[in-house]
């Protein structure tokens, strides 16, 4: 008998997690203005509202953090961290940041001014916030596939090079700062961008004199899904994938706290000389010095480990068959999720889930609050309310697809977790005919409203 897959780690520490019932859970969720964001973490039973920072470090990084050194300046902490980007990214200039949107912070003040297009494959909404707050507009070119959810596509992350080419032909090189690539590409549902597309946007990028840049959050992922679907890239390394990726880009953004596997932490790598010069100033600015970046010396070490843990081939494994196991169980139930599934999260089409509920009553964030009521379970919301509204118009923006994300954390949650959160799903699935209500909006901030929105049910 073949043995089957396990797991590549063992568990050393663990945490409590507690049940509620029901009723306290309505009680909760009325009083978190209907708003996951502004629930405690102890009503949450199973947490899936992000991937971001949750995961959990090993030991190895536990004992890094112990040979943190802490110095103002110089800290060999930053020279390991530093080796180690350059080691998995090839980038030679290299700045810590806080998190990811600090990254992008830093690095947008440097290159995007009023007036500016950024081509991209559905940039996430804090690069899309930091591009709109700069009265700059975000162009989205990703793939057709990736807004039908059932449309069997391997790499629904890819850029649409017609699409790309239409911006490029546009607009004169001076008004486009960059291209950016995000790897994976979250909004589309955890996606892939193939090898042969990267390449492809970077040549056309160089034909137009425009430079590429990478959201590269979740990197390692897309390195995974490479090896697996492209067949060129079977035998290569996630290392060796990566270091090729990157090879395509004049910079990258990095928010560790997904594939590096930290709690916290972020940085920005540079091909050119330049541009890190320039960008050093805002870092000071708005982070710190250019040797520390918002992270203590501690931090920078646990990241240098979780990036060289997270390029490894048997964790990645471990890691994304987890997302597909969630996956398969709701398509087993017939529910309908984006498809393949994603690197870091199961994206359900709420549009398909509740067809019958009305646009203005946000079926993806009717769909996350029912998931909350019947199993504790927290989700989010990737669909009208985190779209925001048009920064013109005023109007609401409204996706081609309503999704629910159930991001899982790293290394923190069993398969018996995963049943549970498709056992609830279903029970929600058996009886959506019955939820014929969605939210209305009591009050909602200027920009990125999705994280302190206040709802109420329809009709009240
Ligand atoms: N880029 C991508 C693709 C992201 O997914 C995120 C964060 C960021 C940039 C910003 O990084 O949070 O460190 O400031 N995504 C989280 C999520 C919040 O839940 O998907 P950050």
């Amino acid at each position: 008998m073949e043995l089957p897959f396990s797991e590549s780690y063992k568990i050393k520490m663990v945490e409590a997690i507690r049940k509620s019932t029901r009723d306290e859970r309505e009680v909760w969720i009325k009083e978190a203005k209907y708003n996951v964001f502004n629930l405690q973490s102890y009503q949450v039973y199973i947490d899936l509202l992000t991937d971001s920072g949750t995961g959990a470090m090993s030991d190895r990084q536990w004992s890094a953090m112990m040979l943190g050194d802490e110095s103002y300046a110089g800290a060999s902490s930053y020279r390991r961290l530093k080796e180690t980007v350059r080691d998995i990214t090839g980038f030679e200039w290299f700045l810590p940041t806080h998190q990811g949107r600090a990254a992008e912070n830093v690095l947008f003040s440097t290159l995007v001014k009023e007036g500016d297009i950024v081509p991209g494959n559905s940039h996430f909404d804090t690069t899309k916030g930091h591009i709109e707050f700069r009265k700059a507009a975000a162009v989205d070119c990703t793939v057709d596939a990736a807004f039908d959810t059932s449309a069997d596509h391997p790499f629904k992350g890819n850029i649409d090079l017609l699409k790309l080419e239409d911006v490029l032909s546009e607009y004169p090189p001076e008004r486009i700062p960059f291209v950016i690539v995000t790897i994976t590409c979250n909004s589309s549902g955890g996606q892939p961008v193939s090898m042969d597309n990267l390449r492809a946007v970077r040549e056309m990028a160089n034909r137009y004199g425009v430079p590429v840049v990478f959201d590269a959050a979740r990197f390692a992922e897309n390195a995974y899904f490479i090896k697996k679907r492209e067949k060129l890239y079977s035998n290569r390394s996630i290392r060796e994938i990566a270091g090729e990726m990157f090879s395509y880009a004049d910079a990258m953004t990095m928010s560790s706290k997904k594939d590096a596997i930290v709690n916290m932490g972020g940085f920005i790598a540079f091909r050119k000389e330049e541009w890190f010069r320039k960008a050093s100033v805002y870092n000071i600015m708005f982070e710190g010095f250019i040797t520390y970046g918002g992270m203590s010396g501690r931090d920078m070490n646990a990241l240098a480990r979780g990036l060289e843990e997270g390029t490894e081939f048997e964790y990645l494994d471990t890691r994304v068959r987890q997302v597909e196991y969630l996956g398969q169980k709701l398509r087993e139930y017939d529910i309908p999720v984006q498809t393949p599934i994603g690197g870091h999260a199961v994206f359900i089409d709420a549009g398909k889930f509740l067809p019958h509920l009305p646009r203005e009553e946000f079926a993806a964030q009717t769909l996350v609050t029912e998931l909350y009521l019947e199993g504790g379970v927290r989700s989010t919301e990737i669909g009208t309310l985190l779209a925001d509204r048009d920064p013109v118009t005023r109007e609401n923006r409204y996706p081609a697809v309503e999704y629910v994300r159930l991001a899982i954390p790293r290394r923190v949650y069993t398969n018996n977790h995963m049943n549970v959160v498709a056992a609830a799903m279903k029970n929600i699935y058996d009886r959506r005919e019955s939820i014929i209500r969605g939210y209305t909006i009591v009050r909602e901030a200027p920009i990125m409203r999705h994280f302190t929105i206040e709802l109420k049910p329809a009709g009240e």
